[in-house]
């Protein structure tokens, strides 16, 4: 990692990234922006509200903006929505001079934790219905998130296990040692 880079973390939505970088940023000493926040800092708008509002095209605009900024800032930890790496430019921003966490869970767990989907317009729907576009959501990802250098899976794990390892990650790759470039 170049000095002055971020710790990022990247997956699918429910793997953990907003709860465990909050945590993650308090082990480091470090700032936490989570995109998907900073974007509703951004619009005033809830995500939901947004993609009725302008679509996930008019979303996914503010989101590569909202990430241009968060990228901006120096030695901080970075959740971005499940969605944001999955365009070139936006993955361009994010893999270049900062350290790729991927989280990822199983299917199952992942659904016990998105519940009815609530706040996550991509995430609703029936039962069965949910675990289609779920699935078939994933696997269109997947290819990009194992592009993330280190993965960490979280199924069947509690947040502090997993932000410990991910600080340690973050620590062996030189986060948080100082302007040492
Ligand atoms: C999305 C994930 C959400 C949010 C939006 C779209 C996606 O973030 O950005 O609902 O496309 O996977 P989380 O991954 O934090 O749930």
């Amino acid at each position: 990692m170049t000095a002055g880079g971020n710790l990022v973390l990247i997956g699918f939505m429910g793997s953990g990234k907003s709860s465990v970088g909050a945590l993650v940023a308090e082990r480091l000493a470090a700032g936490f922006v989570d995109v998907d926040a900073a974007i509703e800092e951004m619009t005033g708008l809830s995500v939901p509200e947004m993609f009725e509002r302008y679509g996930e095209d008019g979303f996914r605009s503010f989101e590569s903006a909202a990430l241009a900024q968060a990228l901006g800032g120096t030695r901080q930890v970075v959740a971005v929505g499940g969605g944001a790496p999955v365009a070139d430019p936006n993955w361009k921003l994010i893999s270049e001079g900062n350290v790729v966490v991927r989280l990822k869970a199983s299917m199952a767990e992942t659904l016990r934790r998105l519940g009815e989907g609530r706040g996550r317009p991509l995430a609703g729907g029936g039962p069965a219905e949910q675990v289609q576009r779920l699935t078939g959501l994933l696997s269109k990802r997947e290819d990009r998130y194992v592009q993330a250098r280190f993965q960490v899976d979280t199924t069947g794990r509690d947040l502090e296990s997993v932000a410990e390892e991910v600080a340690d990650i973050a620590r062996r790759q030189g986060f948080g040692a100082g302007a040492s470039e």
